[in-house]
């Protein structure tokens, strides 16, 4: 199994090379669908697994610590905003107004990603075996929900290096399943 971390890191990589290549005449559908993956799987794994969990660790620098983090949720709420006002320009047939903010989201997203590789990532190896193998089948569940297909169309992950970072769903889930 690999850290939740190293996951994010590629969906990072991801995220960056969308950027990279996308287009700005491309169907609007396919921006949501990348954005819904955003939030609805790194965003979610973050903010419901990731940021939680560090913030349960004794760091010596919680204040700043703590409003890095919350900066970082900040950022998100910022960055799903944009998401609405590109969307309705679109539909109002302002191309203008989204291929001069589409670009925009990506710098803002890609800033971003770099400030959790820099400040937070880091201190992940510092939370506990348990704590971060449970961390692990968390963020599996919330990908189930998105849709593993979705997630794997969309990285661009084959199943096998999946199953790779995941391993075995555990027992206890199989059973609820
Ligand atoms: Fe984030
Ligand atoms: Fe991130």
């Amino acid at each position: 199994m690999s850290d939740l971390v190293e996951v994010l890191i590629i969906d990072h990589l991801t995220i960056k090379h969308a950027g990279e290549i996308f287009n700005p005449d491309l169907e609007i559908g396919d921006f949501m669908n990348f954005h819904s993956y955003l939030k609805e799987c790194h965003m979610e794994i973050e903010e419901k697994i990731l940021f939680p969990a560090l913030k349960k660790g004794r760091w010596g620098d919680e204040r700043w610590f703590f409003t890095k983090i919350d900066q970082l949720i900040s950022d998100h709420r910022l960055i799903d905003s944009m998401v609405q006002n590109i969307v309705n320009w679109y539909r109002s047939g302002e191309m203008g107004m989204v291929i001069e903010h589409l670009p925009l989201y990506f710098n803002i997203l890609v800033d971003h990603n770099n400030s959790e590789e820099s400040y937070i990532f880091g201190r992940w190896k510092m939370i506990s075996d348990d704590e971060r193998f449970s961390a692990m089948n968390e963020a599996r569940g919330v990908i189930k929900n998105f849709g593993l297909k979705r997630y794997l169309g969309i990285t661009g992950l084959s199943e096998g290096a999946f199953m790779y970072m995941f391993g075995p769903e555990p027992a206890i889930e199989k059973q609820v399943a």
